[in-house]
């Protein structure tokens, strides 16, 4: 069995890396829906019915585990799909969202003030606001929609990005920076140069609260073959697609086209 890996498009492939740097023995599939990419706009009940879909695809290919690297499917789908697809369809599987073990990171560090950035449907969910709730009821969270910033990264459009990133972090009046989304690992230095306070990104976070997951559950862990195969899907390919996965995975890789 394998550990499946979901994104909306591209950017989970720097989760992706993180993770295979961090546990490189595991079998994993990356499934990138580029042909409906962004979600982020999207209503939930849309995000909800393409990501079932993409499920089907990872849990038919044999995944015991598959994590919604996707922030807004982890916001707008992971408990639907968990309560009614998983029960129904694959009851002995697991899926992993991205938030919860976000909101741990930061509980951790003691952030009193968080600013989240993400996109409008992660924001119009209010995910992180109550995750921050349940698990640090004293921690006040701003959340702030960044909508231009994955299509300007999914299209070239890394040159544009810094005033449009400048105006997003406008008057956020918090310490601590969460960057709830895939595609914002890939411009997290920038980030960094632009932030005063600490700056939380998922491919820092996620692969050590895999390894940990991993521990913590032999009765999955034991399933997962260990031949550190790795395969990559999208559901539409095009030169500039293969460009934007290597600069995202930070080295070569095929990408192969899917139906889901
Ligand atoms: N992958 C999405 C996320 O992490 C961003 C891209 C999109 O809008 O689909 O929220």
């Amino acid at each position: 069995m394998k550990i499946g890996v979901f994104d909306s498009g591209l950017g989970g492939l720097a989760i992706t890396r993180a993770i295979i740097d961090r546990l490189p023995e595991y079998d994993y599939i990356y499934l990138g829906d580029t042909k409906r990419v962004p979600y982020g706009n999207r209503s939930q009940e849309t995000i909800h019915d393409f990501t079932a879909e993409a499920l089907n695809f990872l849990f038919a290919a044999d995944c015991q585990i598959v994590i919604l690297a996707c922030n807004t499917a982890s916001a707008e789908a992971l408990r639907k799909t968990q309560q009614e697809y998983l029960p129904a369809k694959y009851p002995s599987r697991r899926i992993l969202g991205v938030i919860i073990p976000t909101v741990e990171a930061v509980a951790a560090s003691g952030a009193q003030n968080v600013a989240v950035l993400a996109t409008q449907s992660t924001v119009d969910s209010r995910a992180y606001w109550y995750e921050f709730e349940r698990q640090s009821p004293a921690t006040a969270v701003t959340n702030r929609p960044a909508p231009l910033l994955v299509p300007l990264i999914e299209n070239d459009g890394l040159r544009y990005i810094d005033p449009v990133l400048g105006d997003y972090l406008q008057g956020l009046d918090a310490e601590t920076l969460v960057l709830g989304c895939t595609h914002y690992s890939l411009i997290k230095d920038l980030v960094r140069e632009k932030w005063k306070g600490s700056v939380f990104s998922q491919d820092e976070i996620v692969p050590d609260k895999l390894a940990n997951y991993l521990k913590r559950h032999p009765e999955h862990e034991s399933l997962l073959e260990k031949s550190g195969r790795y395969e990559f899907n999208v559901t539409d390919l095009t030169p500039g697609y293969q460009k934007l996965a290597t600069q995202m995975f930070g080295s070569e890789l095929v990408l192969r086209k899917v139906e889901t």
